[in-house]
C-alpha cells in the first residue's frame, strides 16, 4: 500500500491540504455533516474562492440544519444572490427542512441521494467527507487528474464513464473523505487545466499522460457549441429614493429571486416584450451576462415620468436605493442596477 497511488496522495495531502473553513485537517475526525453538505452544494459549479465568503456568512447566520430549516425561503434566496444557479438555494431550503424533519442527515450515499438537490456527486462527497464512507467522488478537478493519470482519450462527456471506473480503482476503503479532497486539491493546485506542475506532483511517476509527454491534452473534450444570445430589456423605475423591484415567479430562470422588472426575455428570449407601464423610457446601455445555455444581452431603460401610479397596485416593492446591495439581486440584475445608478448620476 505504501507505494500505491492513494498512499502517495494521502501523504501529499498530509503536508499540502488547503485549510478551508468546512474542512477537518488531514487524518482528523470528520467535520459536521451540515457544514460538509452546505459547502458541497455551494461548490457545485462554483470556485472555492467564490464560495468561502458565502459559506462563512451562511454558517454563522444559520449555524445548523434546524436554523436553516426555520429560515424564510426569501431570506435564503437573497443571501445566495451572486452565487448563481439559484435552484440550488431553493433545494437547499427544501433539503434542510427534510433533514430537520428526520432529525439528522442520513449517513449512506444511497439515502443521501434521495434528498432534494443531492445529485450523484454531492451524495458521494458528503458520504465520504462527513461519514467516512467509501464513495467515488468525481468533480471537474478529479476528472482532470484521473483522465491524465490513466491517459483516458475518450472525449467528455462520453469519457466520464471510463473516468469514473478508473477513479473507483484507486479509491481506498479508509480515509475516503481525505482521499476525495486530496484529489480535488491536487487538481486545483498542481494538476491544473493549463501548465500542470508535474515536477511537484506526488503521482508524476504513476502518470500515463505525463509518460506520453503531453498530460495537458487530457481530458479530451468534445468541441463546444457556441452559446446562443438572447436579448431582453430591464426597466429602472425610481420614485423618492426607491426603485421598483419584483419577485420572479418560483419556477423558471432565477425563480424566486428579487429582480428588476423586465420584458420576459427568460420565457421568450426575443427581446420584444413590453414595458411595465406606458410612458417615456430612456435607453441607457446594456449589460452582458453568461448563463449556462445562453448569453444574455440585457438592455436597460430608465423611466422618465415623475410618478408611477400604475405600479401601486402591482406585485412588487419600492426598495430604498441606499440599501440596494441588501436586496439580493442576482448578478445580471445587479449589473443592470449599477449601470442605471451610473446613468442617473
Ligand atoms: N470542490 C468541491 N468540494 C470541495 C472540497 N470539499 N474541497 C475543495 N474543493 C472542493
Amino acid at each position: 500500500m505504501e507505494d500505491s497511488v492513494p498512499a502517495k496522495l494521502l501523504d501529499w495531502y498530509g503536508a499540502h491540504a488547503r485549510a478551508l473553513p468546512w474542512r477537518s485537517p488531514p487524518g482528523a475526525p470528520p467535520p459536521d455533516p451540515y457544514r460538509v453538505w452546505l459547502s458541497e452544494v455551494m461548490l457545485q459549479q462554483t470556485t472555492v474562492a467564490a464560495v468561502i465568503p458565502y459559506f462563512e456568512s451562511f454558517s454563522s447566520r444559520w449555524p445548523d440544519v434546524a436554523a436553516l430549516a426555520a429560515a424564510p425561503e426569501e431570506e435564503v434566496m437573497a443571501a445566495w444572490a451572486g452565487l448563481g444557479y439559484y435552484s440550488r438555494a431553493r433545494n437547499l431550503v427544501a433539503c434542510a427542512r427534510e433533514v430537520a424533519r428526520r432529525g439528522a442527515f442520513p449517513d449512506t450515499e444511497e439515502e443521501l441521494r434521495r434528498l432534494p438537490g443531492l445529485g450523484a456527486y454531492t451524495a458521494a462527497a458528503v458520504a465520504a467527507i462527513a461519514f467516512g464512507r467509501r464513495a467515488v467522488v468525481v468533480d471537474a478537478n478529479v476528472e482532470r487528474v484521473v483522465a491524465r493519470l490513466f491517459a483516458i482519450g475518450e472525449p467528455l462527456p462520453g469519457g466520464r464513464k471510463a473516468i469514473r471506473e478508473r477513479a473507483d480503482t484507486i479509491t481506498p476503503d479508509a480515509r475516503s473523505g481525505d482521499f476525495a479532497q486530496a484529489m480535488m486539491d491536487l487538481g486545483a493546485t498542481i494538476c491544473t487545466a493549463r501548465d500542470p506542475k508535474c515536477l511537484l506532483c506526488p503521482l508524476a511517476r504513476d502518470c500515463e499522460g505525463r509518460a506520453q509527454g503531453d498530460p495537458a491534452r487530457y481530458p479530451v473534450k468534445a468541441p463546444k457549441k457556441a452559446r446562443p444570445e438572447r436579448r431582453g430589456t430591464a426597466y429602472w423605475i425610481v420614485r423618492e429614493g426607491a426603485v421598483w423591484l419584483v419577485r420572479r415567479p418560483g419556477k423558471g430562470m432565477l425563480g424566486g429571486m428579487r429582480a428588476l422588472p423586465d420584458d420576459g426575455w427568460s420565457a421568450r428570449g426575443d427581446g420584444h416584450g413590453t414595458a411595465p407601464l406606458p410612458g417615456d423610457w430612456r435607453p441607457s446601455g446594456a449589460v452582458q451576462h453568461g448563463f449556462t445555455h445562453f448569453s444574455l444581452h440585457l438592455s436597460l431603460a430608465l423611466y422618465q415620468g415623475g410618478h408611477c401610479p400604475a405600479l401601486d397596485g402591482g406585485e412588487g416593492e419600492w426598495w430604498p436605493l441606499d440599501r440596494l446591495d441588501e436586496a439580493g439581486l442576482p448578478t445580471v440584475f445587479a449589473k443592470a442596477a449599477h449601470l442605471a445608478l451610473a446613468a442617473e448620476e
